[in-house]
């Protein structure tokens, strides 16, 4: 639970009354869940939706269905599901809409399915919907060691892009290039834009930022005319003010992508893109990288690796 906004060490277990079942819900005993960046900024208070302590934290969880409520025909009791929200994950049982449920499919764990809803759905439609990547086109991925840009150098990869993976770690570095990336550049080089440009001497079609700060501008710069640039989040903590001039020089557009706004506006092709990442990872060829599992009882330690950037790609309560 967040009783009061501040630092992940705000977060405390807490034994609270199960939540009565409304009509279209169903109850889920949770099995894994896994985090996201979005979970330490709602304990900070510092999200774009503020969500009034006390409440429980986690945005997407997977387990199995112990009760359904009046009119529900989509869920049984007994199915595996994957859910997908804003808070209320970490914990033992949440109570959802079963509107919002989606079946695991068969083979694949708790955790894994758990991991899938936001990192991957988000980096999916980035580069499918949103850049519109072609096969054999150059893709900068900003914050590639984390849940967003691992999963962005893996499905651009899987899309036939060819993938410079900006990282920190030498254990983000070998995820990266285990997932697919063709070169690693370290975020830390003095003078990134010439590494890149020595990387990508022709430039790059896309480049997908989940990073902003001083990472967005140089990738931006590496950009050849025709070039797409997606902004899809600020891990660095600083939105970035980039000269205008440069999208006209260069030929190139900036554009943004957000999980519930592309949900609501672009449905058909948040469909499409949903079917074709389930197809995808049915067949194994998008399963998300695991970097650090934690006990529900450290949940508190596990959005404190999360902030510190720690893990490469999911970290994952083990709760079932
Ligand atoms: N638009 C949307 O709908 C949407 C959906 C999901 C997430 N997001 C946003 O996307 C961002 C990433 O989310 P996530 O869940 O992937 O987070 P994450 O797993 O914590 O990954 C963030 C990564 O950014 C890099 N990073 C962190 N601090 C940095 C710094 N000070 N300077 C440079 N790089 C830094 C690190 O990667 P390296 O060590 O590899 O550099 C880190 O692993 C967050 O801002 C989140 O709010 C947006």
């Amino acid at each position: 639970m967040c009783s009061a906004y501040g630092p992940p060490e705000v977060v405390r277990i807490d034994e609270i009354a199960p939540a009565s079942l409304g009509r279209g819900q169903v109850r889920i005993a949770v099995e894994a869940a896994a985090l996201n960046y979005p979970d330490v900024l709602l304990v900070a208070g510092e999200y774009q939706i503020r969500v009034p302590p006390p409440f429980t934290v986690g945005s997407e969880a997977a387990g199995r269905v112990v009760e359904v409520g009046d009119g529900v025909n989509s869920v049984a009791v007994s199915d595996r599901v994957r859910h997908t929200g804003l808070v209320g994950a970490f914990a033992e049982q949440m109570v959802v809409s079963a509107a919002a449920c989606t079946p695991v499919p068969a083979g694949i764990d708790a955790a894994t399915a758990a991991a899938l809803g936001v990192a991957h759905r988000t980096a999916y439609h980035s580069l499918r919907s949103v850049a519109a990547l072609r096969e054999g086109e150059e893709v900068i991925v900003l914050g590639a060691g984390g849940g967003v840009g691992l999963a962005a150098v893996q499905l651009a990869t899987v899309l036939g892009g060819r993938v410079t993976a900006v990282t920190s770690t030498p254990a983000k570095r070998a995820a990266a290039l285990a997932a697919g990336a063709e070169a690693v550049v370290d975020r830390g080089e003095s003078d990134l834009r010439a590494t890149l440009r020595a990387a990508l001497p022709d430039g790059a079609d896309v480049v997908i930022d989940p990073v902003g700060g001083a990472l967005a501008e140089p990738a931006l710069r590496t950009l050849r005319a025709g070039g797409r640039f997606v902004t899809v989040g600020y891990a660095a903590g600083e939105i970035p003010r980039i000269p205008l001039n440069l999208v006209l020089l260069k030929d190139v557009a900036i554009v943004g992508f957000e999980f519930l706004g592309f949900m609501t506006r672009r449905p058909e092709d948040a469909r499409r893109g949903d079917a074709e990442l389930d197809a995808l990872v049915a067949e194994g060829r998008a399963l998300p990288h695991i970097g650090a599992r934690f006990p529900l009882a450290d949940t508190a330690q596990a959005l404190r690796a999360l902030a510190d950037g720690g893990a490469a790609g999911k970290i994952v309560l083990d709760i079932g």
